[in-house]
């Protein structure tokens, strides 16, 4: 066994449960509980996910561990503190909320953390969320957020949704929808494709409707489709809401209904996507439009789909399907 890594989580499990414990029965903890609660999350909700809180102090964490024996190196090695010049441990989180980042045995090897006092800046100063940085147990290309608890029922529901934020995922949870994971706010990498592709082969893309979320679900889309054995869908909420805010927005039913039957299939959504900005009225941007699509068809091996497609572009910009066809077939030509 690799003592270090037991070591190094030890300190993690008991990390948590300190900034647990602050969250749910102390004083300092009191204003950022009812932040969370506000947000709709219930106590249940911050059990699971064992939430927590971080004081704005320096040197809680760091004394608390100190208390437990745990020598300087180790804790150094954690991630957890920032060193002075004199060598001296910090606490790196303070006054904001934590969140527990598991491995998939489901053990704590880093933590997020949310300002929440103050609205973030876009200044480096105070980012919404700060994470742990890389350490010996926590590279995060491995890690999928909420991975180990929805192993079970992506397995189950055959699919996994895949979240841009963590608290998309813990509201879906909530909503009873508990097949949800999150990649640490990074675009996806290979590590994470693989991680899903051991569970599944269907995945419902389900990314904030802002236009960052829109342009990190086309990445995401061109990522997965490079793995052909992934049956991609997309969820694409209005109002540049995200899932979080959909749920509280409009219900867990409605959140339901939408995953359920308001999904786009990929091609739909590179449809919308490549009509963002663009003059239809403007003949060339039009044509080239329609170029664009007819390209993305060639991606499309089922011939019914394609079929589907083919006349839906017909209809709104009223060409004939016959020259659509045609313009396939050359396209289709040219690229064999
Ligand atoms: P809330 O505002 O709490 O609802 O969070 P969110 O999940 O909606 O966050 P957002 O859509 O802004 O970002 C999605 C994900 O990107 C988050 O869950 C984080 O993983 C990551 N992220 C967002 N802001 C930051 C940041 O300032 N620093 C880092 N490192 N990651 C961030
Ligand atoms: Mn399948
Ligand atoms: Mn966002
Ligand atoms: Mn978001
Ligand atoms: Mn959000």
């Amino acid at each position: 066994t690799d003592s270090k890594k037991e070591k190094l989580i030890k300190v993690h499990v008991d990390t948590a449960e300190l900034f647990h414990h602050v969250l749910l029965n102390t004083k300092v903890g009191e204003e950022a509980l009812q932040y969370l609660l506000d947000r709709g999350l219930t106590r249940e909700l911050i059990e699971t996910f064992n939430i927590g809180f971080a004081p704005a102090e320096r040197t809680m964490l760091y004394q608390y561990l100190s208390g437990k024996e745990y020598d300087q190196t180790l804790l150094s090695e954690t991630g957890l503190f920032v060193e002075r010049d004199n060598g001296e441990l910090l606490d790196r989180f303070y006054n904001r909320i934590m969140f527990p980042i598991r491995n998939q045995q489901g053990k704590t090897i880093a933590f997020s953390g949310r300002i929440f006092k103050v609205e973030p800046t876009d200044g480096k100063a105070a980012p919404k969320y700060l994470n742990s940085p890389e350490t010996y147990l926590f590279n995060k290309r491995n890690v999928l957020f909420n991975y180990d608890l929805a192993r079970a029922n992506i397995r189950r529901e055959k699919e996994v949704i895949l979240f841009e934020g963590f608290m998309d995922v813990i509201a879906s949870w909530d909503a009873g929808v508990k097949n949800g994971v999150a990649s640490m706010g990074t675009s996806l990498t290979n590590e994470q494709i693989h991680m899903l592709d051991r569970v599944t082969d269907h995945v419902l893309i389900a990314y904030d409707g802002d236009n960052a979320g829109i342009e990190a679900t086309k990445r995401a889309v061109d990522l997965l489709s490079e793995e052909t054995h992934f049956d991609l869908d997309v969820l694409s909420l209005n109002e540049g809401l995200d899932p979080d805010e959909f749920i509280h927005k409009y219900g867990a039913a409605s959140y339901k209904e939408m995953l359920a039957h308001g999904r786009d299939t990929v091609f739909a959504f590179k449809m919308r996507y490549y009509r963002k900005g663009i003059n239809l009225q403007n003949e060339s941007e039009r044509l080239a439009y329609i170029e664009v699509i007819l390209n993305e068809l060639l991606t499309i091996t089922s011939a019914v789909e394609r079929e589907v497609y083919l006349k839906q572009l017909s209809v709104e910009f009223d060409i004939s399907l016959d020259s659509l066809n045609t313009q396939y077939h050359q396209l289709y030509e040219q690229k064999r």
